[in-house]
């Protein structure tokens, strides 16, 4: 099944307008998931987006011998049998974020075995911070063509990490290990996105002893843990939130954007305003209305709370409509500007002076083409381009944008778009 979403496009037109809810965070849910393996019983998790990432992270967590169950964005994950080791190829090389598991099964069951992760197709997505990091802590690392093993026969030691580079999944995958390390582990150059503050809160409802969670330095004291009692509810997608603000600002007349949390949600906010665009911040909604006219800004991908490089596309999506020329560096992966010369076709003017940086001249107005998204985030940048566009455009690939967005057709539809999944 390759679906493909058809979408009318308003040639430019500040059209859209109403209220859209955003889902529990992707990168939030799957650590947490990950984290119900290092603990006996059923974990509870609310608030779960029901995406394609979030079944295959299901998928892997049976392979494991755990049983899930999923329904009305609830989640269940019961652990008592979970004593495989090995990560199920097929999953795991299309879930870059499989490698969450790692930590958990390891120190669940003192081995596992990783086939190279996949995920998005951003330049080389390197796994070198868990391979060194893990042998720090007193395990057996080996490699053959595609698989690693890892292997801790005396439990994972404690010890002291300092990350080369800030890796979210990297901080996430040690603090989980670390609550059945054999003594305190203290990880250094941490990330600090609110997505690692959620799996702390997590694991610390669960008996775990964390502090620093969201600054660089973050201690993990071992400890005994078991599931929540209460259901742990998952944080609000500030990505899923950051797209819908950029539609607004995009082709949108009036946009609200519900359960989302402002605070996540700064860098985007302060630079949309910048833009001349109107930003209206409530506790847990943010409306926005488009410019009287779009400024050209020049933004810099950052770890957290910089600006969220998975919004980069978009947002560059919105600048090809700004009045004169801006500029975007993308400082977290390579390969990231890749889409750019779709966007080119369509159109607009944009320089891909090196692999992290593009200069782009607008305002340009874009022309329907019907284009395959390469990953998820540049997927639903091609569906604003579509949006902003002239004409009908078909932008294939839907099950890449299916990974991280819950009903997008159903959520753009109720804001006024016309757009249709094709299914062939
Ligand atoms: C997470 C998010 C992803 C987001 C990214 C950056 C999840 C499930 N995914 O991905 O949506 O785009 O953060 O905000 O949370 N690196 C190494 N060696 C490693 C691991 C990473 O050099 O072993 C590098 C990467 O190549 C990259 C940088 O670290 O340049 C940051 O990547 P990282 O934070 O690890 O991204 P993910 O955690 O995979």
């Amino acid at each position: 099944m390759n679906d493909s979403f058809k979408v009318q496009g308003l040639a430019g037109k500040a059209q859209l307008e109403g209220v859209v809810s955003i889902e529990g965070a992707k990168n939030a849910a799957l650590p947490l998931m990950a984290a119900a393996l290092v603990m006996e019983g059923e974990t509870k998790l609310t608030n779960v987006p029901d995406i394609a990432d979030v079944h295959s992270m299901n998928k892997l967590l049976e392979g494991l011998g755990a049983y899930t169950t999923f329904k009305n964005h609830e989640l269940s994950i019961r652990t008592a049998e979970a004593n495989q080791t090995v990560l199920e190829r097929e999953v795991a090389k299309r879930l870059r974020a499989s490698v969450l598991l790692v930590g958990a099964v390891l120190a669940r069951s003192r081995k596992v075995v990783l086939p190279h992760p996949g995920g998005c197709v951003l330049g080389s997505r390197p796994i070198d911070l868990f391979v060194d990091g893990f042998r720090k802590l007193g395990c057996i690392v080996t490699e053959d063509t595609d698989t690693y093993t890892f292997e801790a026969p005396n439990g994972i030691a404690g010890g002291e990490l300092f990350f080369r580079v800030v890796s979210v999944t990297a901080t996430e995958t040690f603090m989980i290990a670390a609550v059945k390390a054999q003594a305190t582990v203290t990880l250094k150059n941490c990330a600090m996105e609110p997505e690692v503050i959620a799996l702390a809160e997590f694991l610390k409802k669960a008996g775990a002893r964390i502090t620093g969670a969201g600054t660089p330095t973050i201690t993990i004291q071992p400890s005994h843990v078991e599931p929540p009692a209460e259901p742990f509810r998952v944080i609000s997608d500030r990505i899923e939130a950051g797209s819908f603000l950029i539609l607004g600002a995009l082709v949108g007349k009036k946009i609200e954007v519900q359960n989302c949390d402002p605070d996540h949600l700064e860098a985007l906010t302060e630079t949309l305003k910048d833009m001349g665009v109107h930003v209206f911040i409530a506790q847990n909604s943010i409306t926005i209305l488009p410019a009287d006219k779009l400024k050209p800004i020049d933004i810099r991908t950052h770890e957290y709370p910089g600006f969220p490089t998975d919004l980069q596309a978009p947002f560059t999506v919105l600048l090809t409509q700004a009045d004169g020329e801006s500029s975007v560096l993308e400082t977290i992966f390579d390969g990231r500007l890749n889409y750019a010369s779709e966007l080119v076709r369509m159109g607009a003017n944009v320089n891909v002076v090196n692999p992290h940086k593009a200069i782009i001249k607008g305002a340009t107005s874009l022309k329907a083409r019907n284009i395959d998204g390469p990953d998820i985030r540049a997927g639903l940048a091609f569906l604003l381009a579509a949006a902003v566009a002239d004409g009908e455009s078909i932008i294939g690939n839907a099950h890449l944008i299916d990974r991280g967005y819950e009903r997008i057709e159903e959520k753009l539809k109720s804001l006024g778009l016309s757009i249709e999944r094709v299914t062939t």
